[in-house]
């Protein structure tokens, strides 16, 4: 919360900057500068010409009654007449295509500042999530109309404001306090509207929070990934519960600002009344003392009805609509390049073969930058260049963590990461990431061809290593290459857990073909079968020989076939060594091999056991 606080002093602090129509202006001229000066320039002119229907009819009538030639003031009543109702429906579809264009601009300003940073703490805070939700909603027509439909209710709003202004100037010639009055009422009147604007709430921490929750009901419903956890545990109705009540308790949430406009609205009204009678009154007196003349009386009144225009205001609620998500994207773009920064001020040093002798964590202690407790406090392990090693241990104990630490994605809370006894941070960071090949345990299923699958980064890869790394995976005749894995694709095609982490395997493979030298794989059996996978395994190994590899598994069939085995618990190493060494040490490692084989009558079956992850619960209850 303490990160919300921030941006509220923030969003206080500079007011001019946060004033909505300077922020829309902003956007707008970012978006598209040709189109905004011409939206602009619009509102501008739409402004005048009321004023200067005013002012040729005044003189239209002076000429009348005194008996002069008209000509001119009717070309400007004609022209400022024509002009009105010519503009408006242009000013309309330029403000809808600008609206477009300003949503376009906002979105890409917003998937720059979550996929630039070189780290990945910016898209886990809590309190930035809230906003970027809010930031990246604003065009779904839940909190608002779009910015294309905004701009016409703003557009039509600014120019009866800037209407009224005009007029209540032209008022001043013929009256010179009658402004004053008219402009004070109008002043007060906007100040009780704008106290209670509806919804000017809508960066409020409950309604960033409720909007998030409805988000996550709808998305629940509507999308395919969770449909069949939500068929088989009956959470159907709960799904769309929770959606319309975070639903209804935004709806509240409007109405009760609703509310507050309505009272102040009967004010208006009375101080609206008292002042136009006091100009009002005095004209009229005047124009049948003689005091100014028809003309004037005309210009005056016609002027006093076209300043009331000012006390609309009511549009203050779209330009506050419009205007939120465009400070809420720029500042959510500040405030992610700095959450998600990396210290890459010394990161120069070059990649290129590293490493030759170890990778090594050195004392390595690291929390969460989202808060939680210590993941590690006093890490060190060495992983030998060339070499392949495995990791064991509990869910939860970091070892996933220890694979983002590697890839740079978080840099330790304390100690170091070493690569040939380089501090890790001293590297270029691209330039490292492009040393490592990684599948991750939640590998990302692109929707995009199995080729593009295989070779993310696009780089060229003929045919026939194409097929033969995806040989190499077990992940041959899948699909053709330019298939995409998407049923939602035409001619794509669905692949099942199993058949996608053989992809995820042909992806690691085809980076080291592309000069990869590290190659981490956590859990990339998990959803193999164990046939098939030990036959995969070997192959890969083969395939990567060479290469520093790091494996994650839970499977003794996997990790056997390492050079060297760790046993990783409460945040330390506390085995370290080959299947045989480990074995002869009869330790931890032992317990839980000897509890899989136990299971079966014969060791040459432990092999077969894909679960350790009982065993490793079941170790505990041994001790
Ligand atoms: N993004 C995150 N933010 C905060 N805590 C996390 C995050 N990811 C993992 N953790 C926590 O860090 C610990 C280690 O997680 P992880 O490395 O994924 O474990 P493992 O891969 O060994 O199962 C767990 O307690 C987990 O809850
Ligand atoms: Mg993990």
């Amino acid at each position: 919360m303490s990160d919300m606080g921030t941006a509220t002093q923030v969003h206080r602090g500079r007011w001019l900057e946060n004033w909505a129509p300077l922020a829309l202006g902003r956007a707008t001229w970012a978006a598209s500068p040709l189109l905004a000066a011409v939206w602009w320039g619009l509102v501008v002119l739409r402004s005048l010409l009321p004023a200067g229907l005013t002012l040729g009819l005044g003189s239209l009538v002076s000429a009348i009654a005194d008996g002069r030639p008209a000509g001119g003031s009717l070309v400007l009543v004609g022209g400022s007449f024509a002009l009105l109702s010519m503009l408006s429906p242009i000013h309309t579809q330029v403000g809808a295509i600008l609206g477009d264009q300003t949503s376009g601009w906002l979105q890409s300003s917003l998937t720059a500042a979550c996929s630039d940073p070189p780290g990945i703490s910016h898209l886990e805070r809590p309190g930035l999530a809230d906003e970027l939700t809010m930031g990246r909603d604003f065009d779904l027509g839940i909190t608002g109309p779009p910015l294309s439909v905004a701009l016409g209710f703003i557009s039509a709003g600014m120019v009866e404001l800037g209407g009224g202004i005009a007029q209540t100037i032209v008022l001043g010639t013929v009256l010179w306090w009658a402004p004053f009055v008219i402009g004070g009422a109008w002043l007060s009147t906007h100040w009780l509207l704008r106290e209670s604007s509806v919804w000017s709430n809508r960066t409020d921490p409950e309604v960033m929070a409720e909007q998030r929750h409805a988000d996550y009901a709808y998305r629940l419903a509507v999308e395919a990934q969770p449909a069949k956890e939500l068929r088989v545990f009956g959470l159907g109705e709960w799904t769309v519960e929770r959606f319309a009540s975070r639903r209804r308790r935004l709806v509240d949430l409007q109405w009760k600002s609703m509310r507050l406009r309505q009272r102040s609205l009967w004010t208006v009204f009375a101080v609206l009344g008292v002042a136009h009678a006091m100009v009002l009154v005095p004209l009229v007196s005047s124009a049948i003392n003689g005091h100014i003349t028809l003309g004037h009386l005309v210009v005056g009144a016609q002027a006093l009805l076209g300043a009331s225009a000012l006390a609309v205001g009511g549009f203050a609620w779209a330009l506050e609509g419009a205007a939120q998500p465009i400070l809420v994207v720029e500042r959510l773009a500040a405030r992610m390049a700095a959450e998600g920064a990396l210290d890459t001020h010394a990161s120069t040093g070059s990649a290129v073969g590293l490493p030759t002798a170890s990778i090594r964590f050195e004392d390595v202690g690291f929390t969460y930058p989202s808060g939680g407790a210590p993941v590690y406090r006093h890490l060190n392990l060495t992983v030998p260049a060339g070499k392949s090693l495995a990791i064991v241990g509990r869910n939860g104990v970091g070892k996933t963590t220890l694979v983002k630490l590697l890839c740079r994605l978080y840099d330790p809370t304390s100690g170091a990461i070493t690569i040939d006894g380089q501090d890790l941070k001293s590297l270029d960071v691209a330039a490292w990431r492009k040393r490592v090949s990684v599948v991750f345990q939640d590998f990302v299923r692109f929707e995009l061809s199995l080729r593009r699958n295989v070779v993310l980064d696009g780089a060229a890869i003929d045919d026939a290593e194409l097929g033969r790394i995806l040989e190499i995976a077990g992940a041959g005749g899948l699909a053709q290459f330019d298939q995409p894995l998407s049923k939602a694709q035409p001619g794509g095609t669905d692949l099942s857990g199993g058949q996608w982490q053989r992809v995820a395997l042909a992806r690691a493979l085809a980076a080291v073909h592309l000069g990869a030298g590290v190659v981490i794989l956590d859990e990339p059996t998990a959803q193999l079968d164990v046939r098939g996978e030990a036959a995969i395994f070997e192959r890969l190994l083969a395939a990567t020989a060479g290469c520093t590899t790091i494996l994650i598994s839970h499977r003794f069939s996997t990790v056997r076939h390492a050079d060297c085995i760790v046993v990783i618990e409460d945040g330390v190493v506390v085995e370290q060594g080959s299947h045989h060494e480990l074995m002869a040490q009869a330790g931890r490692y032992k317990v839980m091999f000897d509890l899989q084989a136990s299971r079966f009558n014969d060791d040459e079956h432990a092999a077969d056991i894909d679960d350790m992850e009982l065993v490793l619960e079941d170790a505990e209850v041994v001790e």
